[in-house]
């Protein structure tokens, strides 16, 4: 079996992460966050969403957020853009990638987007023409695909139909996600070979929230079929404030810890990721949900301690 020699890792947490805090965060504070992240060495960053105020008060401050977070070249920001006024925003604030976001089950995408699968792939429609239109990248990602917290399972065809639908509409990259961390190894294998029978594994990435401990095993299942791109959240940040219950994504820090002890380049440093999750987790007032990254905060103290 051999695993990919390199992998992408977008980052979500300033988006997914932060989308579902209770108490507010200041714009200043996701901004100095994201710069932290691209100090790090992060190359695709989810910055924040362009959707309704109404439904994700959170990310109500996307244009302060873009206007404010560093732009060195080789650096991608993407933002989630739901309709054409979602996709305005990005062009205003000059993000380099537009992300839909359908979802696999009839009743979450109610939930999510106030409308059918069709519906919704009719509103992404015109988005993903004028994202190709101005030059900007299409990513799509699934929600769901393992599970759904109203409909229960989801079966593998639901996934793929909406795979197609989101190739045929032209997405350079279509992102598979376990919403409320569910799936297990042997599924994962099964829907993402699945959906790569209909779009190419090179431009497939794994999306997995850490609800039920499986992420890492998933991720691994993943490069043992050959995905190498995959979504993660610094110090475990997040959920989806239309999935209750489901917790963060798996942190950027305990990913990258794995890729590099499987010899797999990520062009990252995980002590500079590190340092990000334990400062965005102490600005929240909790402990991290890395545990890499809290293994390693200690290791730290403990040294200086002895010093
Ligand atoms: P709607 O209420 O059906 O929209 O919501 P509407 O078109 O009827 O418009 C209603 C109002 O919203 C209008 O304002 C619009 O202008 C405004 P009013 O006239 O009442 O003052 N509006 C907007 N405002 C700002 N930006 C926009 C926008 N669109 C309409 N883009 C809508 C439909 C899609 C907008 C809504 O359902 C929505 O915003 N949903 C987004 C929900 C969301 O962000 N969920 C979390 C992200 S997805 C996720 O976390 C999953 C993921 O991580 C993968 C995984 O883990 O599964 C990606
Ligand atoms: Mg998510």
């Amino acid at each position: 079996m051999s695993l990919p020699k390199q992998t992408m890792i977008t980052e979500v947490g300033p988006r997914d992460g932060l989308q579902n805090e209770k108490q507010p965060v200041p714009a200043a504070t996701k901004i100095d966050l994201c710069r932290r992240l691209v100090e790090a060495g992060i190359r695709n960053l989810e910055a924040t969403s362009f959707v309704s105020p109404k439904w994700v008060p959170q990310m109500a401050d996307a244009p302060e957020v873009m206007a404010g977070i560093p732009r060195p070249q080789g650096v991608r920001v993407s933002v989630l853009t739901p309709n054409m006024k979602g996709f305005e925003g990005a062009l205003a604030s000059r993000a380099d990638e537009a992300v839909i976001f359908p979802a696999a089950s009839e009743a979450f995408s109610q939930r999510n987007l106030n409308c059918s699968i069709a519906e919704s792939v009719e509103r992404f429609t015109p988005v993903a023409r004028a994202a190709q239109e101005s030059g900007m990248r299409l990513r799509a990602v699934i929600s769901v695909a393992f599970g759904c917290p109203y409909q229960g399972d989801v079966p593998i065809s639901s996934v793929v139909d909406v795979v197609s639908r989101m190739r045929d509409l032209g997405a350079d990259e279509i992102g598979i996600a376990d919403t409320i961390g569910v799936g297990t190894a042997e599924q994962v294998k099964r829907v993402i070979e699945a959906a790569a029978k209909v779009y190419p594994i090179e431009q497939i990435s794994g999306h997995f929230h850490d609800t039920y401990g499986q992420a890492l095993t998933n991720i691994y299942a993943c490069l043992q079929v050959g995905v190498a791109r995959f979504d993660s959240s610094i110090a475990g940040l997040g959920g989806c404030p239309y999935a209750k219950g489901a917790t963060g994504n798996v942190a950027t820090e305990d990913v990258v810890y794995l890729l590099h002890g499987l010899g797999i380049e990520t062009g990252l440093d995980l002590d500079k990721l590190v340092d990000a999750g334990q400062w965005i987790s102490a600005f929240l007032g909790r402990k991290s949900h890395s545990r890499v990254g809290n293994a390693l905060a200690a290791k730290r103290a403990a040294a200086e301690q002895a010093t």
